[in-house]
């Protein structure tokens, strides 16, 4: 009787650190696997204009990724994704040439995103955006 009671107990007790296990287990890799939630996908940024000078760049997290806002040196405004098209790496803003570089294979983009030479298959992606009483809004 003793014995049997025992035996669900251990039962009980082991089953409760499995269910544990498997939620310290699981729940990293569900967010990891999951797509992104609906509010971070949808959402919009706003930056104040004199954050981007003239023949300057601004990067910003928008929609879960990397992106950059481009003020060319005539004064217009260009909102792309930093993700490089090759391999998906953060490209880097070279202000002396005025266009962006991909560290991780020497691809270049033109300040409007376009590839300029090396690997990349596409233009880097363009992103929609409005300017009123001085703020950028990206989305
Ligand atoms: S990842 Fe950018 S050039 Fe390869």
């Amino acid at each position: 009787m003793v014995n049997e009671e025992r035996r669900k107990f251990l039962g009980i007790c082991l089953g409760g650190i499995t269910a544990s296990a498997a939620v310290v287990v699981g729940y990293p890799v569900y967010r990891y696997l999951a797509p992104l939630q609906k509010e971070h996908a949808a959402g919009k940024v706003v930056i104040p204009e004199q954050e981007v000078p003239a023949g300057g760049a601004r990067f910003f997290e928008y929609a879960g990724s990397t992106a950059v806002l481009v003020r060319k040196q005539g004064g217009d405004l260009v909102a792309l994704s930093a993700v490089c098209t090759h391999l998906g790496c953060i490209v880097q803003w070279e202000k002396e040439k005025q266009d962006f570089l991909c560290p991780c294979h020497a691809g270049r983009f033109s300040s409007e995103g376009v590839v300029i030479s090396g690997p990349p298959p596409k233009p880097l992606a363009k992103l929609p955006f409005v300017v009123a009483n001085g703020v950028i809004t990206v989305g």
